[in-house]
């Protein structure tokens, strides 16, 4: 199959690539050329900016086109307007954040998304992501689908853990853990949480790309009921070594010493009502997302580790800090 990715040299986008060329495929993928120059010679590369010029796109065809790095709807409807036709079935790489805020677990891909005050900003940050990811799957379904949602295929991801993480959240907590002893660990334990493997995500995207299946699609695990505490004591039961502690914190205290999810990532803080790490898995089970144990995660992502290094990105929280915050906790 010849399979158009829009990025695909980063992480989520660099496992589709190279699950698709594991598969057989003919990939082509168009960058700017900046992140990991040189990756996957076996690949076609097309040099562009999506922002500024598509024309690297012209001419050539593809059956499906798998897009990853679309942040605002404009990107969206250029690259349709770009490619007129000849992109085949569009997969967009969306997110769980694409949701309005929900306090009930076990939500489908039919919850409302989130809406934005002002839905012509094109400021992506963490007020803005969630409502523009929503942009952008509406802006798909119009451009790409005629208006309808069946037609074009939206991944939602959660958290996304794994090798060549460059956002080192969920690689933090393994390499930090492995390291035993005391560790800080934000409540409120019992806070929803889901994450997935980035090749179980690979592999699923890659699916639905062959079988040109459209619609929406979570990518979550596990299935709910799931907790911050259960994820970070199955981290401690492969990775600790023996006497690693989790100490729990309460988040309210934490967030009064400023502490936030940058030093302690994945932890969504005082934040309320947001349940997106509570939806259900059922439709991408059942259409064949089949996503491995947290533990395999892992203990595989420690070995890598060790192996090659991911620079850490400024995220995790400094042993000395994480001492004395400990300290004074007990002694409160
Ligand atoms: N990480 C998570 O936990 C998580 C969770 C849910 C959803 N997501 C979604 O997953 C996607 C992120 O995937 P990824 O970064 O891992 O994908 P990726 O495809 O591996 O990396 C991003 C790619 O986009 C290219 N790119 C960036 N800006 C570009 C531009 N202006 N024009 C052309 N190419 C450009 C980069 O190459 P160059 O720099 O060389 O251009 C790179 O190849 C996003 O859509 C995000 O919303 C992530």
């Amino acid at each position: 199959m010849r399979i158009l990715v829009i990025g695909g040299t980063q992480f989520i986008g660099r496992h589709i690539v190279e699950a698709a060329l594991a598969a057989g495929d003919e990939v082509t993928c168009f960058h700017r050329g900046r992140t990991n120059p040189g990756l996957f010679p076996e690949a076609s590369h097309l040099i562009g900016d999506r922002d500024q010029d598509l024309s690297a796109l012209d001419e050539r065809a593809w059956d499906a086109t798998i897009d990853t790095s679309a942040y605002v709807p404009r990107q969206v409807r250029a690259l349709a307007a770009a490619l007129g036709g000849r992109g085949g079935q569009y997969v967009h790489i969306s997110s769980v954040s694409a949701y309005a805020l929900t306090k009930d677990p076990g939500g489908t891909e039919d919850l409302p998304l989130a809406e934005l005050d002002d839905p012509e900003t094109e400021k992506v940050n963490a007020h803005t992501y969630g409502g523009l990811k929503a942009l952008c799957e509406r802006a798909a379904v119009e451009a790409f689908g005629g208006g309808d949602a069946e037609k074009v295929t939206i991944v939602r991801p959660t958290y996304v853990a794994g090798p060549y993480d460059h956002t080192y959240r969920f690689t933090w907590w393994v390499e930090r853990v492995a390291q035993g002893g005391s560790v800080l660990a934000p409540g409120p334990q019992a806070n929803p949480f889901q994450v997935i493997d980035v090749r179980d995500v690979a592999a699923f995207v890659l699916l639905l790309a062959h079988e040109w299946s459209g619609g929406a699609f979570h990518a979550v695990n596990p299935a709910p009921p799931f907790s911050f505490g259960s994820f970070l004591e199955t981290v401690v039961a492969t990775v600790g070594p023996a006497g690693t502690e989790l100490v729990w914190v309460d988040s309210d205290w934490l967030a009064a010493r400023g502490i936030n999810s940058r030093e302690l990532p994945l932890w969504e803080g005082t934040a309320e009502g947001r349940n997106a790490s509570a939806l259900d898995p059922s439709r991408a089970n059942a259409r064949g997302l089949v996503a491995r144990p947290l533990a395999e995660t892992v203990m595989q992502l420690h070995a890598a580790e060790a192996v090659s290094p991911t620079p850490s990105a400024g995220i995790g929280l400094d042993p000395d800090r994480e001492t004395r915050l400990l300290s004074e906790w007990v002694a409160r």
